[in-house]
């Protein structure tokens, strides 16, 4: 059997919020390979972004292992994990996008290609934005985006890095239909295309459907998995 590329083993995190403790995930082993496509489902509170959290290294569990391309991210340091997080592609569920940047400002921002001067950066930002149908709309701020095209420029900073894996979270969340099937399109050609392993949460049965892989949550573990 292959090394998975992303392999989580017996993955806790329990918050204490005061007395009350909180376990928003309780045991979760997922294992998953190169150039899978796989989407994450389960009701509000089950513990998928936390899940998607870890494995971007953006937060540490209580308990358990993840493992990203083989190597335990327990054991990176502080250069180990900024090397990790350039490979990885996160669009949050709630975009964070910085406001008084421009849509192009925003994909330039975390672009982290060593030897890409200024022009080049701003030329790459530029066709990112292209690519996700916003050529139109680089010179405009957050606040004169709409939501859909707001996630779109989440979506093009998520590829600044030529990431190996785009984990997302509830991209289309906040969107209309129409454009949420133009960006899943999207990411389906960049799986097929590039091979970029993709994790995406959602509620949408009709995303759900065009991911290889559908794991289900319930209360901070996997209930269910189908594979089409
Ligand atoms: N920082 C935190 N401190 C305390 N509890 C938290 C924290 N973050 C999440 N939780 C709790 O952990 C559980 C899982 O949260 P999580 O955000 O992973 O859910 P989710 O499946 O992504 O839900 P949604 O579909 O609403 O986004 C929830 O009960 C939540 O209240
Ligand atoms: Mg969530």
């Amino acid at each position: 059997m292959t090394t998975p590329i992303i392999q989580t083993t017996n993955l806790r995190k329990t918050y204490m919020l005061g007395k009350v403790r909180v376990e928003a995930l309780r045991g979760v082993d997922l294992r998953v390979e190169k150039g899978d496509f796989l989407a994450i489902l389960g009701p509000s509170g089950s513990g998928k972004s936390t899940l998607l959290n870890m494995i971007g290294a953006l937060d540490k569990p209580t308990e358990g292992k993840v493992f990203i391309e083989g190597i335990d991210v327990s054991t990176l340091d502080d250069n180990g994990l900024a090397d990790l997080r350039r490979k990885v592609g996160f669009v949050f569920q709630f975009f964070n996008l910085i406001p008084r940047l421009t849509a192009k400002g925003n994909v330039e921002l975390t672009m982290a290609i060593p030897g890409l001067g200024k022009k080049e950066r701003g030329k790459r930002a530029e066709e990112l934005l292209e690519t996700v149908g916003l050529k139109e709309r680089v010179g405009h701020k957050p606040a004169e985006l709409s939501g859909g095209e707001r996630q779109r420029v989440a979506i093009a900073r998520a590829l600044a890095n030529s990431p190996n894996f785009l984990l997302m979270d509830e991209p289309t969340g906040n969107i209309d239909s129409k454009t949420s099937k133009e960006i899943m399109a999207l990411v389906i050609r960049l799986n097929k295309e590039k091979g970029m392993t993709t994790i995406v949460i959602t509620h949408d049965q009709h995303i759900a459907a065009q991911a290889k892989r559908k794991v289900q949550m319930l209360d901070g573990l996997i209930i269910r998995e189908e594979v089409s």
